[in-house]
């Protein structure tokens, strides 16, 4: 989401350093650059990735496609030789086999219909093949995230006679789609309906909570006293997913949907909660989500959820051991050893990246055996040192400043209150965490630090090499190497890959280093299986195409060669559109995009009377409203795409 609804919500107040605070309280372009050369000079061996591109990988990834230029059009556009289709629009019927309610373009619909269509405003996305442990390229299920709603576009008449059932429908709006898909010959896709697998997780989808924070104090409430289950999961952003075919859902920015009009603990206001909520008004008819009434109600959320999408009875799992932050998603690595490693982004400015440590290894053979396999690790916050260099801080009850006498009860206080426990560990304050992307044959890491415009401001953290602009409005890419090229090290090299930015800005300092089309506020971020980076953008409804984005068009997806440092322009969004959520089929030559919140309002929510005030993407003239929506793309000539 490009938190329009989000402005004004809580800062990293600790007083951890940025660890080069002293140094450049402003970084010059010439600084800049100096910095990126030393940094590009230390990591260029163990960077390397040439030697690496003919081997591990499935296929060779080579850019091969047009790139295309900006784009203001409220439309989808592709390179020449490829298209682009709506597969599963807002709306449209999941196939569950109880029912497939049409959508009504006037938003008609009910919170009953809403739990058996797609979700608004579709996010992260990931194909697993049918049956599971193939690699059918023809026949799989789609799971996508829903993140939130837009309450003017998703009742026809939006706020107006507020109620229950409103409510409820905005709650059935949130959370996941699980559907079948399949492509006659010459990829002629289509979603199956009924499908046995179709299913859609909501707000209100029962849960069980698992590892040290189930059970605990912090975890109980009036409805759930044991503090082992908890009902939906919502602000699901980027996705996750596991080696044995399950699903990470990761929680966001959940904070939004509580208010409280009492007095805020020192934990609520450390994640944003505030006196009126943001706008969602779910605590008008759903009180657990006054925080006033129900102080532990929060602490339930901002977690990494794990489902079976090959299991449609299974109940999804909260996953404490992942720690509670604002989760932008989960993405997995195998260590030396077969454990599995997780890294992860907390999206809000100057905060963190995490990455989790299995404590077992993980079976290739027997999916149920890791049924509980991340319930048991470690939880680690990422230090980036002014010399490349940088290390992984355990967060662990009772080591370092994780202490009783540091206020620190447990290690389900601290997983509890995550950033609490970061901030004492000193970790390093980010420009705003997004997706992250592990290659797939050097496990090289890539995160998406996607804006901070608060990044030396008064009273804020000033910069530092791996955050190095004050006001940052562009974002970055950062990466690392872990030691030993073992995801489990607990040391790593680090650069910036990219520093996004506009080479025509009237600023130098705004130019970026981007070899190729530019872009800015880098946020999904995905290899693909030949090694080529997908970037997806997500500027902010109230910014694009103005001020700073003035020549940088509609939201876009582009493709990077890591080795060349190439990149170039793919697909381009419709108007107010944010592109998010990026995978292939296993042969690489169908790609699934979601487009999310087209005709997203400049401020606030749309307008029910002209839900078409920014875009009527895709419906056009024959529909009601806007709709978020996952693209099929395919070469015309059935090739590999982007290559
Ligand atoms: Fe939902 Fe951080 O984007
Ligand atoms: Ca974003
Ligand atoms: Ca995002």
């Amino acid at each position: 989401m490009s938190h329009s609804y989000s402005d004004g919500r809580s800062l990293n107040g600790s007083p951890n350093a940025t660890f080069e605070q002293v140094l450049e309280a402003r970084l010059s372009r010439r600084g800049l650059l100096k910095g990126a050369a030393a940094l590009a000079a230390v990591s260029a061996l163990p960077l390397s990735l040439g030697a690496c591109a003919t081997t591990g990988l499935r296929r060779e990834g080579r850019l091969g496609f047009s790139g295309i230029t900006v784009s203001t059009a409220d439309a989808v556009r592709v390179p020449a030789g490829y298209s682009a289709k709506v597969l599963y629009a807002w709306g449209d019927p999941v196939g569950h086999p109880s029912g497939s309610p049409a959508f009504r373009h006037d938003a008609g619909n009910s919170a009953g219909e809403q739990a058996l269509q797609a979700g608004m405003h579709h996010d992260g996305i990931h194909y697993f093949p049918l049956p599971y442990g193939s690699e059918n390229s023809v026949n799989g299920l789609l799971v996508m995230n829903h993140e939130y709603t837009d309450d003017g576009l998703l009742h026809s008449d939006g706020f107006a006679s507020w109620s229950a059932e409103k409510v409820r429908k905005a709650q059935n709006a949130h959370g996941c789609s699980v559907i079948e898909v399949r492509a006659a010959a010459g990829g002629q896709w289509e979603v199956v309906r009924p499908s046995p697998y179709a299913r859609r997780i909501t707000a209100a989808t029962p849960m069980r909570i698992t590892g040290p924070a189930a059970g605990s104090a912090g975890m109980k409430t009036a409805a759930d006293p044991a503090g082992t289950e908890v009902l939906g999961t919502f602000n699901n952003c980027a996705h996750g997913y596991t080696p044995w075919g399950t699903y990470l859902t990761c929680e966001e920015n959940w904070d939004s949907y509580f208010a409280n009009s009492g007095t805020l603990t020192a934990d609520q206001r450390r994640n944003g909660i505030n006196a009126k909520g943001r706008g969602y008004r779910w605590e008008e008819f759903d009180e657990r989500f006054d925080a006033g009434k129900h102080p532990n109600e929060p602490n339930r959320h901002g977690w990494v959820v794990e489902f079976d999408p090959y299991d449609p009875q299974s109940k999804p799992v909260k996953r404490t051991t992942l720690g509670r932050f604002s989760h932008e998603g989960a993405w997995p690595a195998t260590a030396k050893d077969g454990r599995l490693v997780i890294y992860m982004g907390d999206d809000r400015a100057f905060e963190y990246i995490y990455k989790f440590v299995s404590r077992d290894a993980y079976s290739r053979s027997d999916r149920k055996a890791n049924a509980n396999l991340l319930d048991h690790g470690t939880l680690y916050v990422a230090k980036f040192n002014d010399d490349g260099s940088g290390g992984w801080i355990p967060l662990v009850h009772g080591q370092g400043a994780l202490t009783v006498a540091n206020g620190f009860t447990d290690q389900a206080d601290v997983l509890i209150r995550t950033r609490a426990a970061a901030d004492a560990a000193g970790a390093t304050k980010m420009d705003r965490p997004e997706w992250i992307a592990v290659h797939p044959a050097t496990n090289e890491v890539y995160c998406t630090l996607t804006n901070n415009s608060g990044r030396g401001g008064k009273d804020r953290p000033g910069t530092d090499r791996a955050n190095p602009r004050a006001n940052n409005v562009f974002g970055q890419i950062i990466r690392w190497r872990e030691s030993g090229n073992d995801p489990a090290g607990m040391k790593f090299e680090w650069d910036l890959f990219a520093i996004a930015g506009d080479p025509q800005h009237p600023d130098p300092a705004r130019h970026g280093n981007i070899k190729g089309d530019a872009y800015g506020s880098p946020d999904g971020l995905w290899f693909d299986d030949g090694g080529l980076l997908w970037i997806q953008t997500d500027v902010s409804a109230s910014t694009q195409n103005r001020n700073h984005y003035e020549r940088l068009g509609n939201n876009q997806m582009l493709a990077a060669d890591i080795r060349s440092g190439e990149t170039r322009r793919f697909l381009t969004g419709p108007s107010g559109s944010e592109v998010t959520g990026v995978v292939t089929t296993p042969d690489g030559r169908t790609m699934f995009v979601n487009i999310q919140h087209p005709g997203e309002a400049p401020k606030g929510r749309n307008d029910p009377k002209n839900p078409k005030a920014h875009s009527s993407w895709p419906d056009g003239a024959a529909g009601g409203r806007p709709r978020s929506a996952t693209l099929v793309i395919r070469r015309n000539d059935g090739g590999i795409i982007g290559t």
